[in-house]
C-alpha cells in the first residue's frame, strides 16, 4: 500500500463538450476531472485548489466510507466548510474496498455543472476478482444543460410565480462527450437530426470502445447525472452484471441495464458476435415527458475502421412508465454468496415520506414535513463541540403525519417546514430506515428518487408497492439482500433498506436528483461524533466553529 497523491485545480473552462461551446468545470483544465486509480489499503491524499473565481467549492468521494476520516467527505454544511476562492483543502484518506465508484462537487448545482470525475479501486496485487475478464473500460455518464446553473439555481429558488423548472438536459454524456443538433443514429432514429461527422480529435466526438473478438470485457459505468434515469444497452450482446456500488452481486445476465442517479455497476461483455461489424452502444434515459437524445457510440470490433456506423438501428430504451421492467432488474440485484449479512435485528426504525409541497409560497421537497436547508456551521464541528445555536437540535419525526395520509391524493400545506434538525444514532446500532414515496405538487405526478448514503453501504431489504404498513418487514430479504450505497424509490412505492450505525460522524442521506437535494430533499445523520479525532482546523474555519477557533486562538 502506499499514498497517493493528486493536485487538482478547479476552475470553470469553456468545452464544447455536447458540441455547443459552453462553461464547465473542469479540474486540472479537464473535463470530466482525472480519474483517480488506487489499490485496497492505499491512501489518498488530494490538494484541492478552488480556482473558481467567486464561489466555494468541495469534493465528495462518492461510496467512499471515510471510516475514521468523516472530516474528508467533501460534503459543504455537514463535513467541511466550503473551500474559498484561492484556498487549498487536504483530502486525506483510506480506500478499504475495491470497486467503481466517482467523485463529485458537493456544493450547490456545481455537480451538475460538470465537476465529477472517476474514482476506481483495485484489488490489491495477486487477489484476484470473483469472475474473470480480459481488460476493461471506464464509463462515467452524466446529463448535460445550456442553461447555467446559476440560472438553474434561481430559477429553483424562487416563489412559486416566478419558479422555473431545469427540465430536461440537452445531451446526456458518455465520458464527457456527447452530440447536440446532430446524432449517429439520425439515419435510424430522428429524421429531423443530421448524421455526426467527425474526425476523431473534436471534445465532443463520441469515446468509442474498441475491443478484440472473442474477449471479455469488463465496463465499469457509474452514473453522475443531475436528473436523469439512464438505460444503457450494446446492440447484440448480452451484459453480465457482476458488482454494484462497490459490491459483488449474484451474478445476472440482461439484455440492458438501469443506471439511476449516484449508483455504480461493472458489466462483463464477451465479444462473440460477427467482427465484420461495428455494434451501438447506447444510453437512453427513462424520464417522464422528457425528449432528450440518446446518447450513442459504438462497440468497434478493430478489424473493422470506427468510422463505419452499424447499418442497422441502435437499441431503443424502455418508456419511462414501463415501471414492471425496472423493478424486475432492481430486484434481480443480490449479495454475491460471502458477503456479510445484515444484523437480524434493527433497533430503530426511521420512516420517511418524501413530499412536494408549498412552503411560504416555495416549492420544496419534505421528509416527514421537513425541507432541509443546510447551516451555515458543518454538523461535524458543532455536534462535536456541543454548539447548541449552530442548528435545530431537537429530533427530527421518526415517521410521517397523519399516519392515513393519503400518497396518492396527499393533503397540500400540511405543517410542512424547513428545518436542519439532526437524526442521532447510538453508536453501533442496527437501523431500518423505509423511504416511502409518495404524489409531487401537481396532481397525477411521481418521480423516481434515488436515495444516496454517505460513511456507509446498506442492505437492501426490500421494495413495495403502496405505504409500507406494520407485518410488511415479513417481506424482507435477510438472506442475501445487495450491499449498495444508492437505491431507487419507485412511484407510489417503499424501500427498505438496513445499516449499522458504526462510523463515527455525520453523514448526509439524501436523494441523488440534484435539483431534489436542492429543494430540500434530504436528512442528516450522526453516530459516535464523541469518537471522531482530529478534524483539520480547515474543514472547521466557518459560522460558529470558525468562531471557536478565533476564541481559542486570541486565549493563548
Ligand atoms: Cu454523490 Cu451526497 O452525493
Ligand atoms: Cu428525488
Amino acid at each position: 500500500t502506499m499514498v497517493r497523491e493528486y493536485k487538482f485545480e478547479v476552475n470553470y473552462i469553456f468545452k464544447s463538450v455536447d458540441c455547443v461551446d459552453h462553461l464547465v468545470i473542469g479540474i486540472n483544465g479537464q473535463f470530466p476531472g482525472p480519474t483517480i486509480r488506487a489499490e485496497v489499503g492505499d491512501t489518498l491524499h488530494i490538494e484541492v485548489t478552488n480556482n473558481l473565481s467567486t464561489e466555494g467549492t468541495s469534493i465528495h468521494w462518492h461510496g467512499i466510507r471515510q471510516y475514521g476520516t468523516p472530516w474528508a467527505d467533501g460534503t459543504v454544511s455537514v463535513s467541511q466548510c466550503a473551500i474559498n476562492p484561492g484556498e487549498t483543502f487536504h483530502y486525506k484518506f483510506k480506500v478499504d474496498k475495491a470497486g467503481t465508484y466517482f467523485y463529485h462537487g458537493h456544493y450547490g448545482l456545481q455537480r451538475t455543472g460538470g465537476l465529477y470525475g472517476s474514482l476506481i479501486v483495485d484489488l490489491p496485487k495477486g487477489q484476484k476478482e470473483p469472475f474473470h475478464y480480459d481488460d476493461e473500460f471506464n464509463l462515467l455518464f452524466s446529463d448535460w444543460w445550456h442553461k447555467s446553473i446559476q440560472e438553474q439555481d434561481v430559477g429553483l429558488n424562487s416563489p412559486i410565480e416566478s419558479f422555473r423548472w431545469v427540465y430536461e438536459p440537452q445531451s446526456i454524456l458518455i465520458n464527457g462527450r456527447g452530440q447536440f443538433g446532430c446524432s449517429l443514429g439520425a439515419n435510424f432514429i430522428n429524421h429531423s437530426l443530421p448524421v455526426c461527422h467527425f474526425k476523431g480529435d473534436e471534445d465532443c466526438a463520441p469515446y468509442i470502445l474498441s475491443v478484440l473478438p472473442n474477449k471479455t470485457y469488463r465496463l465499469r459505468i457509474a452514473s453522475s447525472t443531475s436528473l436523469l434515469s439512464l438505460n444503457l444497452a450494446i446492440s447484440n450482446h448480452t451484459m453480465v452484471v457482476v458488482e454494484a456500488d462497490g459490491n459483488y452481486v449474484e451474478p445476472f445476465t440482461v439484455d440492458k441495464i438501469d443506471i439511476y442517479s449516484g449508483e455504480s455497476y461493472s458489466i462483463l461483455v464477451t465479444t462473440d458476435q460477427n467482427p465484420n461489424q461495428n455494434y451501438w452502444i447506447s444510453v437512453g434515459h427513462r424520464d417522464f415527458n422528457t425528449s432528450t437524445t440518446q446518447a450513442l457510440t459504438l462497440l468497434n470490433y478493430q478489424n473493422m475502421s470506427d468510422s463505419i456506423l452499424p447499418s442497422f438501428p441502435p437499441p431503443v430504451t424502455p418508456p419511462w412508465y414501463d415501471v414492471e421492467q425496472r423493478m424486475l432488474f432492481t430486484k434481480k440485484i443480490l449479495a454475491l454468496k460471502g458477503t456479510p449479512r445484515p444484523p437480524k435485528y434493527s433497533q430503530r426504525r426511521i420512516v420517511l415520506l418524501g413530499n412536494q409541497d408549498l412552503f411560504n409560497g416555495y416549492i420544496r421537497w419534505f421528509m416527514n414535513g421537513i425541507s432541509l436547508s443546510f447551516p451555515p456551521t458543518p454538523y461535524l464541528g458543532s455536534i462535536k463541540f456541543n454548539l447548541k445555536n449552530a442548528f435545530d437540535w431537537r429530533a427530527p419525526p421518526e415517521t410521517y403525519f397523519p399516519q392515513d395520509y393519503d400518497i396518492y391524493d396527499p393533503p397540500k400545506n400540511f405543517n410542512s417546514t424547513m428545518g436542519n434538525r439532526v437524526y442521532k444514532f447510538q453508536f453501533n446500532q442496527a437501523v431500518d430506515v423505509i423511504l416511502q414515496n409518495a404524489n409531487s405538487y401537481i396532481p397525477n405526478t411521481t418521480s423516481f428518487h434515488p436515495w444516496h448514503l454517505h460513511g456507509h453501504d446498506f442492505w437492501v431489504l426490500g421494495y413495495g408497492e403502496g405505504k409500507f404498513k406494520d407485518g410488511d418487514e415479513k417481506l424482507f430479504n435477510l438472506k442475501n439482500p445487495p450491499l449498495k450505497n444508492t437505491v431507487v424509490v419507485f412511484p407510489y412505492g417503499w424501500t427498505a433498506l438496513r445499516f449499522r450505525a458504526d462510523n463515527p460522524g455525520v453523514w448526509s442521506f439524501h436523494c441523488h436528483v440534484e435539483p431534489h437535494l436542492y429543494m430540500g430533499m434530504g436528512v442528516v445523520f450522526a453516530e459516535g461524533v464523541q469518537y471522531v479525532k482530529g478534524i483539520p482546523e480547515q474543514a472547521l474555519a466557518c459560522g460558529l466553529t470558525g468562531n471557536m477557533l478565533m476564541n481559542k486562538k486570541t486565549h493563548y
